[in-house]
């Protein structure tokens, strides 16, 4: 999907000549703040008198809409309730704005424009609330639209967003604000498309494909190894996985170098994406209800891929290398069968006891290729158990890692972004479900702490450096609509990402 241009703009709200113009109210104010006034006076007291009625209160994603707005420059106003004052979080207003987006759309209007919410949070600044605004009105409209053959109703999306400030001193925040809001929000609409697409179109040449599109981005280079390329540097965990699909299977690396990464950026941060296009289960055969969600078992690669291409087109000034192993895990005459043995990338070797827990097969050969960059840190992300979705639900990521610094900035950008971290334990008692009796260790965990036995054997494949393991499998896909996030793939975890890049090179 094509998204909406977004500009910054210095003007009086109630001068400003908006198809739609979109404003804030807090839950129990009794006036309006100070934008809202000027428009209520503009027309005559209806907004007091909205109020006075009890029809709208402001309730946190609550609606209404004018039209005739008096002597306001606007055709119509949009009144967005923000919910209760001391409840405010930069969550709020992105979803205050994904409700206003596709009011706005309803209404038939292809432009709106929007006033910064004013001193609505402290010690949080301009640029994140610009942001934020963005980030909920572009994922909010988010539609995907490629298969159908008729729907001119959905096909109409909004064209552009105006962000408008009265202060001349708030202009340049608005403008980095909408900057890094329109970068994150089209990562995340990439990630929701491709996991979107059906596997017989999404598949590891097609994901390579893509990366072939990120690589014409300043600053990025990219390689491709082959099957062949694969055998030779013994990815035995990769090429198993592989063994049924008549797929060829694709390791795609993106390499970003930011200028100015000498000095303390030198190292890269490395990305390692779980790419499985499409997750039958292999030979352990996955039950058929619902199976059609596992074409978005590539979530993770498609994230890193946005990351690469968001940290290029936000010029971070960073060293950042992607990588996604990539491959269907299909059944077939010369797939991988329970109690095979394959030889990792690092020398390991493992029993596959379940064919069905591919990914870490895929991600043991991912990590172990990563160590060759010396990296100042590795963070994973992968859909990679359904145990995830039992112990976290839909709200949280799992998260695992060795080193506290980088989890904790992993919980900042959580917080930040409203896609939340919660941290799960990686401690050594667990790995004794892993042992195997034929080989260095197995593929599952057995019953109990399935979330936790699959990040731990991941940890057996990561060197001598700081490393985050994330488990979107609980928040890649949406069970039912909500004010930012669509109904099927979601794209969550993108945003955490960047956002973290964008923390580190400030
Ligand atoms: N791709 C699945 C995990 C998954 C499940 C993601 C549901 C999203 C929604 C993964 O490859 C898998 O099948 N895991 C197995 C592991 C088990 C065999 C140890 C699982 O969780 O059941
Ligand atoms: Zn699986
Ligand atoms: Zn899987």
């Amino acid at each position: 999907m094509k998204i909406m241009r977004v500009i910054a703009k210095q003007g009086r709200v109630e001068r400003e000549q908006a198809e739609v113009l979109v404003l804030t109210h807090f839950e129990g104010e009794p006036s309006f703040q100070d934008d809202a006034s000027a428009v209520d006076r503009a027309l005559n007291g209806s907004l007091r008198d909205l109020l006075k009625s009890g029809e709208f209160e402001g309730k946190q994603n609550e609606t209404v809409l004018f039209h005739n707005p008096g002597k306001a420059a606007a055709k119509r106003v949009l009144l967005v309730g923000l919910g209760k004052k001391k409840d405010l979080r930069l969550d709020t207003i992105r979803q205050a704005f994904g409700c206003a987006a596709k009011r706005v759309r309803q209404a038939k209007a292809t432009s709106f424009t929007a006033a910064l919410p004013q001193g609505s949070l402290p010690r949080t600044s301009a640029i994140d609330i610009a942001q934020a605004m963005v980030e909920g009105a572009v994922l909010g409209s988010y539609q995907f639209n490629v298969y159908r053959s008729e729907n001119p109703e959905e096909a109409k999306n909004l064209a552009r967003m105006t962000v408008l400030t009265s202060r001349a001193e708030e202009l340049d925040d608005l403008k980095e604000g909408i900057r890094r809001g329109v970068a994150t929000a089209e990562a995340t609409v990439f990630v929701r498309d491709l996991c979107n697409h059906p596997s017989n179109i999404m598949t590891p040449s097609r994901i390579a494909g893509e990366a072939k599109i990120i690589a014409r981005e300043r600053g990025v280079k990219l390689k491709v190894l082959e099957r062949a390329d694969m055998e030779k540097l013994g990815m035995g965990a990769l090429l198993g996985v592989a063994r049924g699909s008549h797929e060829p299977p694709k390791f795609i690396i993106l390499d970003y170098r930011g200028t100015g990464t000498g000095g303390r950026h030198a190292k890269p941060i490395v990305f390692v994406g779980k790419t499985i296009t499409f997750d039958t289960g292999g030979i352990s055969l996955k039950p058929a209800e619902n199976m059609e969600q596992m074409k978005a078992d590539m979530t993770g690669g498609a994230e890193v891929l946005a990351t690469v291409r968001a940290a290029a087109r936000l010029r971070l000034p960073i060293h950042v290398i992607g990588i996604l192993p990539a491959t269907e895990n299909m059944p077939g005459g010369r797939a991988m069968k329970p109690g095979d043995i394959v030889k990792t990338l690092s020398g390991k070797t493992v029993e596959v006891q379940n064919t069905d827990a591919e990914g870490r097969l895929i991600l043991a050969d991912g990590l172990a290729y990563a160590t060759r960059y010396k990296p100042a840190a590795v963070i994973d992300v992968a859909t990679l158990t359904g145990a995830c979705m039992v112990a976290l639900g839909q709200f949280a990521i799992g998260m695992f890692g060795n080193d506290e610094a980088l989890k904790e900035s992993m919980r900042k950008a959580g917080l930040k972004t409203g896609e939340r971290v919660w941290e799960m334990p990686l401690w050594e008692e667990y790995f004794e479900q892993l042992k195997s009796d034929v080989a260095d260790m197995r593929n599952i965990g057995g019953r109990g702490g399935g979330m936790i036995t699959a990040a731990l054997f991941l940890s057996k494949f990561v060197g001598d450096y700081p490393w985050v393991h994330l488990d979107i499998a609980s928040t890649d896909w949406s069970e039912r609509e909500r004010a930012y996030i669509p109904k099927g793939p979601t794209g969550i975890g993108t945003r955490l990402l960047i956002q973290y890049l964008i923390d580190r090179s400030l």
